[in-house]
């Protein structure tokens, strides 16, 4: 998705700005520019594809100066190319625009500008914005920007610059991300902080409605009136090192094996004396105790982290649980009142979908909790509870300690909450904990011993499909993993219920397919194992993903990756990260972009 970094100070903009679109890099992007201000006014950049080619035209360009924005692009209205790459400027110059998020009404806008005459060069929703100031410019900036996001509908973070204000960034937002942070004689505008941790840690995160003024040592924000707002400064707790890849070959890989210490760190928040203190919840506790249903609402990933939670939640507190895609739940109609809780899951806080169904399930007053990864995001603002999940900041694309951390969120509130229903007794609480308190160091030892991973990584490399299969748990693990193959190693796959295979998709099972069955599930190996058996008498080549209890189980010539014993309840956390470790090394082998992804992004903040 778009990225913005702006700088205002006493060093050249151009490092700064390419610095920090380089951090945000790993977003996704098709397109990159910046604009600076200089001797002979506002100098624009930009260019087709990587970052390493914007670094080529800002070396041929004369863009020195002090003030600048710039921006990563990914296409949404008109190609991948330099015409519609932002930074973007109003007919006679006035203005200069970056934009992440989508303007709505951009076609009645420009039909509107073209009657006035105005003339427009790029295909862009964006180029509306720096016309539509330019329009209603009469020599006050903020009055402009004050009018024009009046006017636009859909979703903005904006950097503005103006010919008139050589010394000034404006800045705007609604529904897309924006932070300002605060320097030493500098100051800086960016999408997220990571952007600028080499040069600050002092941020505030802009709410719907902002509208900035900066200048190298002073920052005003106003509010949509223009009504001048006071400014709450953080310093972020994160370092550079969490953006960092710090010896290993990938951010994937980096974050697979952050996630035993990420998991233990929510657990022992959590957790003490084999009992479950959530106390973000307490405020809720009536409400949950009392409700029938809980809807849990997410995408991609997160959306999985559900699958496997809804099980969880279910058996040990007897609350149903109805999980939905984001961008289904929003369009259908679900029954949401006062009594029916909707937890919205999110790493980035940022997708848009999810975005929408919280906004929703609020306008129907139903109470919203939300499990998030980044604190200040818009779900982590707009829910009524937050649960943080601590994970630091997630490079890759391929989301993996997101996922386990969500996954520990989960398993967390299905014992707060059957603590409070006592539909476990203490002693089962206190077991469950222990359980989960096992959950870190297993995990440890497996990404730290991959080889019976790698070497079926290795094997199936080349194949042209995967099948995954489990049933209950093992299936929320069969669902992540096939999503895991298919984003980093654009492998096809399916994932299904075991016991759905023979409805009809067992059709496309041939000689070699293999098929990755999920039996760490204990309770329903048999089960899992008549199903890994059809579809070997079919020709498949079988791996299954078992636990050493079972493991001796799995017939001579079955593949099998072995997981240590837990119980089956949370069993779908060690496989799925086992098929972490599988699609990282498919992706490897077959000499993939791990950590970005061909067509996506990390944080989808468009609908
Ligand atoms: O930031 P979110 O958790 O809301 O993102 C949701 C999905 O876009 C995300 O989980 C996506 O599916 C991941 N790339 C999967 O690895």
């Amino acid at each position: 998705m778009c990225r913005i970094v702006g700088y205002i100070g006493y060093n050249q903009a151009t490092p700064i700005l390419l610095n920090g679109l380089g951090r945000l890099e790993y977003r996704g992007y098709d397109s990159a520019g910046v604009a600076v201000f200089g001797d002979k006014g506002i100098v624009k950049a930009r260019s087709e594809g990587k970052l390493v080619n914007l670094k080529k035209k800002t070396e041929s360009t004369d863009v020195s100066g002090t003030v600048g924005i710039g921006h990563t692009r990914w296409a949404t209205h008109g190609e991948p190319n330099e015409t519609n790459c932002h930074p973007h400027s109003s007919m006679n110059g006035k203005f200069v625009v970056v934009h992440n998020g989508i303007i709505e009404n951009y076609d009645v806008i420009k039909k509107q500008l073209l009657k006035n005459g105005v003339k427009f060069l790029s295909e862009t929703d964006t180029e509306v914005v720096p016309q539509l100031l330019e329009y209603y410019y009469d020599g006050d900036v903020l009055e402009a920007i004050r009018k024009v996001t009046n006017e636009l509908t859909g979703s903005y973070a904006l950097g503005i610059l103006c010919a008139d204000c050589p010394d000034i960034i404006f800045a705007a937002r609604k529904s897309s991300p924006l932070i300002v942070a605060k320097g030493e004689n500098e100051n800086f505008i960016a999408s997220d902080i990571s952007a600028i941790l080499d040069y600050t840690k002092t941020y505030t995160t802009l709410n719907d409605g902002d509208i900035v003024e900066l200048k190298k040592d002073s920052v005003k924000l106003f509010d949509k009136d223009l009504n001048e707002k006071e400014i709450n400064f953080t310093v972020t707790d994160l370092d550079l090192s969490a953006v960092m890849k710090n010896g290993y070959e990938h951010f994937m890989l980096k974050e697979i094996n952050e996630q035993p210490e990420k998991v233990k760190g929510l657990f022992d928040s959590y957790v003490s004396d084999g009992k479950v203190d959530i106390p973000e919840l307490e405020k809720l506790s009536d409400c949950l105790e009392n409700c029938e249903k809980i809807y849990a609402v997410a995408c991609g990933s997160a959306y999985h982290t559900s699958i496997a939670g809804k099980y969880v939640i279910e058996q040990f507190s007897r609350i149903g649980v109805e999980t939905d895609i984001a961008s289904e739940f929003r369009y259908r109609s679900p029954i949401l009142n006062e009594k029916t809780p909707v937890i919205i899951i999110s790493q980035s806080g940022e997708t848009a979908d999810s975005i929408a169904a919280l906004r929703m399930a609020k306008e129907h007053s139903a109470p919203v909790i939300g499990i998030v990864n980044v604190v200040g995001s818009t779900i982590y603002r707009e829910s009524d509870c937050v649960l943080y999940t601590k994970a630091g900041p997630e490079i890759a694309v391929a989301t993996t300690k997101g996922y386990a951390t969500q996954l520990m969120m989960f398993y967390l509130i299905a014992l707060y909450l059957a603590q409070k229903k006592g539909t476990l007794t203490a002693q089962e609480i206190a077991q469950y904990c222990a359980e989960l308190e096992t959950i870190p160091e297993k995990a440890e030892r497996l990404v730290k011993n991959t080889a019976q991973i790698e070497k079926y990584s290795d094997r199936y490399k080349s194949s042209k499909n995967f099948f995954f299969i489990g049933r209950n748990t093992d299936y929320a693990a069969a669902m992540e993993a096939s999503l895991k193959v298919k984003e980093i190693s654009y492998i096809s796959s399916d994932a299904y219920a075991s016991g759905e295979l023979k409805h009809g998709t067992i059709a496309l099972i041939d000689k070699g397919t293999p098929v990755i069955s999920f039996c760490a599930n204990k309770r329903l190996f048999d089960k899992a194992w008549s199903n890994a058996e059809e579809v070997v008498a079919r020709g498949a080549e079988v791996i299954c993903v078992v636990s050493q209890k079972d493991e001796e189980k799995i017939k001579e010539g079955y593949g099998k990756i072995v997981l240590e014993d837990i119980c089956d309840e949370f069993s779908t956390m060690l496989e799925v990260i086992a098929m972490q470790i599988f699609a990282y090394y498919i992706a490897k082998g077959n000499g993939c972009d791990i950590d970005k992804p061909k067509n996506l992004a990390k944080s989808v903040t468009v609908e």
